[in-house]
């Protein structure tokens, strides 16, 4: 059995998760060293970049890009600032985003304005002479922070000593660190993303009899009580605990093993906000994303991917009203463009994703500049047999019918 002594410690990213929580719903971008002057640990960035105003920064930014052409092409994610999502050639959830990755060979350099695991996966699966290019090295992901390597290495090797070679199935969501995908490649399991975690299940349950689902238990607890697991079929893997804190014979009872991690943005989301939003509102629909707990995704009408989120609300009826378990970055986009609906966060604390929100049009300006004096700043890389093995899980996700 493995030994663990590790110390239990909150990831930094979290606690900075309260620093932009605010009452009222907007939230403008000021200039960069406003914004890291409460205190946050964002990367260091050449002094100039400090104080450039929203507009100085919107002109420049133009600029560069038009110097850059076609060698560059930017994708963004859905929960990225309104100044950051507007120059993204394309923006998507997690899934759309790794496809796009392998499909756009045509640019040098693909800057990704979303967080370090969607960086590490476009790189994955970008071609060779491609790279990729996080504009703020520090942009991680709590969640994906919750699962480090030698903790995930101690689980599977205990998870094999008590049930065996191919005794459990490993499934990663997106949100983790290129290793695990890699572990999974190596052991016949897949990757998923909020989008396909019910087609990777199906498929995964159809190789073996147990998944490990890592690291966020509450897309694997939600995705198996879809397909019919029952809850005492389901033990949480505690990674400060012995053998995750369970005993042998429950691992083996087990279907599901699931990581103990979750999401700081969606763990905020709550029956009684949903109670309070149907009081309020007649008629009113529910979404919320998969990562939310079980009891909140069980009280909403629909739950799916940033993008499903999208694109239900977008083409959703005029007059339609719709209260959102997501992060606040989309929902006050999807408020904007939706002028004839009512929008609005299930949660009345304004709180954006800290570490999307570490994203500021002036690390996006900085990466630009850096190009044009053939400079690549925050190059993204994977070791040649991590890249390797994690591919075949991502390939593997990619190819689910
Ligand atoms: P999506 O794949 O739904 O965009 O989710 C990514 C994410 O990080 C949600 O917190
Ligand atoms: Fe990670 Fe949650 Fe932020 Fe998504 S919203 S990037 S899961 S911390």
């Amino acid at each position: 059995m493995a030994v663990r002594s590790r110390r239990s410690m909150v990831p930094i990213t979290e606690i900075e998760h309260s620093a932009f929580c605010k009452t009222e719903d907007n939230l403008p971008s000021k200039p960069l060293a406003e914004e890291m002057s409460v205190n946050v640990r964002w990367q260091q960035i050449p002094n100039e970049y400090l104080h450039y105003t929203a507009d100085e920064l919107d002109q420049r930014i133009g600029e560069a890009r038009a110097k850059l052409g076609k060698t560059v092409t930017i994708l963004g994610h859905h929960y990225q600032r309104e100044e950051v999502i507007k120059y993204a050639d394309f923006q998507g959830d997690s899934f759309l985003l790794s496809r796009e990755a392998a499909s756009r060979p045509e640019a040098d350099y693909i800057i990704f304005c979303g967080v370090h695991f969607m960086a590490e996966t476009a790189c994955i699966l970008a071609a060779p002479h491609q790279k990729v290019i996080l504009p703020n090295i520090t942009a991680g992901c709590s969640m994906a922070d919750m699962a480090p390597m030698e903790d995930v290495d101690d689980a599977w090797a205990d998870l094999e000593d008590v049930l065996g070679p191919g005794g459990i199935i490993p499934v990663t969501y997106m949100n983790s660190i290129a290793g695990i995908k890699a572990l999974c490649g190596r052991n016949g399991g897949t990757v998923c993303t909020s989008s396909n975690a019910k087609k990777a299940l199906e498929w995964a349950f159809e190789q073996g009899e147990r998944v490990l689902f890592l690291p966020d238990q509450h897309l694997g607890r939600n995705t198996a009580l879809e397909l019919g697991v029952p809850l005492d079929e389901m033990v949480v893997w505690n990674p400060f605990r012995q053998m995750g804190g369970n005993t042998p014979e429950q691992l083996r009872k087990a279907k599901m093993v699931l990581w103990q991690g979750h999401c700081s943005v969606h763990t905020r989301f709550t029956v009684s906000q949903i109670d309070a939003a149907r009081a309020l509102h007649l008629d009113i629909n529910i979404i919320v994303h998969p990562e939310c707990p079980m009891e909140t995704v069980q009280a909403a009408d629909m739950v799916g991917s940033t993008e499903f989120i999208r694109e239900k609300v977008n083409s959703g009826a005029p007059g339609s009203k719709w209260g959102i378990g997501t992060e606040v970055s989309l929902v006050n986009r999807l408020a904007i463009n939706n002028p004839d609906k009512t929008v609005f966060c299930l949660d009345p604390v304004t709180c954006p994703c800290s570490t999307m929100y570490r994203v500021h049009p002036a690390y996006v300006l900085w990466m630009l500049e850096g190009l044009l004096e053939g400079k690549v700043n925050n190059e993204i890389t994977v070791p040649e047999d991590i890249q390797r093995d994690s591919k075949i899980a991502l390939e593997r996700m990619l190819s689910l019918k």
